[in-house]
């Protein structure tokens, strides 16, 4: 229990006067949403798309075995994924040294609600193992984009998706005020968004017969499945322990 004020149960006279000088002031309309609606519809019918995926920038790559496979399906939808993938990798990096960092102060000081990383039973080692996981995902997914002679330095438009989309996990972890619970949370979110994205991309190649890249991306996903059960597991025990 702390000094919240924000509910409006702290001072039920100034409730009362705000009320009144709502109904008093505020002249708008019905508030139904539907200017709102109509601007939403309108920009959405001019807008253009959100980038492209870059074409092979090398006749060489172009002409490589992987890429010849593809003959006849559409090897940009493959190449936007991967873009997109390397993308949450780099981010899980940067997302799990973020944490490690709040744990590592957390149980320095126990400024912290009582949620200090060994109240939760977090393992530094095993979030360090997480974290140079992510670091070997990500130059896995730019191995295979480069053998299909995909620019791994190129950014897709679900790349850029899955970045704008990871931010509020990013702001949640380096906000220096946010418990090791907190930010074990905000983690369990980008873990899930992991683990479907490596299962809707190993779908992806092997529907188009990589048969070589199917395999390097099952034992990724064996690697984010354990991720995603520890992390899962450690945000349980935080909320248990807060709860007495
Ligand atoms: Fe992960």
């Amino acid at each position: 229990m702390g000094r919240n004020r924000t509910g409006i149960d702290m001072s039920p006279q100034h409730s009362k006067e705000m009320i009144r000088d709502v109904e008093e002031l505020t002249h708008a309309g019905p508030l139904d949403g539907e200017m709102l609606q109509q601007v939403r519809r309108e920009r959405n019918e001019e807008a253009d798309v959100l980038g492209s995926v870059p074409i092979p920038g090398t006749v060489k790559g172009a002409l490589k075995s992987a890429m010849k496979k593809l003959t006849g399906r559409h090897p940009e939808a493959l190449i936007n994924k991967l873009g997109e993938r390397l993308t949450f990798e780099r981010t899980g990096v940067r997302i799990y040294e973020a944490v490690i960092a709040k744990c590592e102060a957390r149980d320095g000081n126990g400024n912290d609600n009582g949620s200090t990383a060994s109240s939760v039973g977090v393992s530094l080692e095993t979030l360090q193992r997480f974290c140079d996981e992510e670091e070997e995902h990500f130059l896995l997914v730019k191995d295979a984009m480069e053998s299909l002679g995909a620019d791994p330095t190129a950014q897709t438009p679900d790349a850029d998706v899955a970045a704008v989309a990871s931010m509020g996990v990013q702001r949640v972890v380096t906000d220096p005020r946010t418990t090791v619970t907190q930010s074990l949370e905000a983690l369990l979110m980008a873990e899930l968004t992991d683990n479907a994205g490596w299962e809707l991309l190993i779908r992806l190649t092997e529907e188009m017969g990589l048969d070589d890249l199917t395999r390097r991306f099952g034992r990724a996903l064996e690697q984010e499945e354990e991720h995603l059960r520890q992390v899962r597991r450690w945000c349980e025990q935080g909320v248990l322990a807060q709860a007495g």
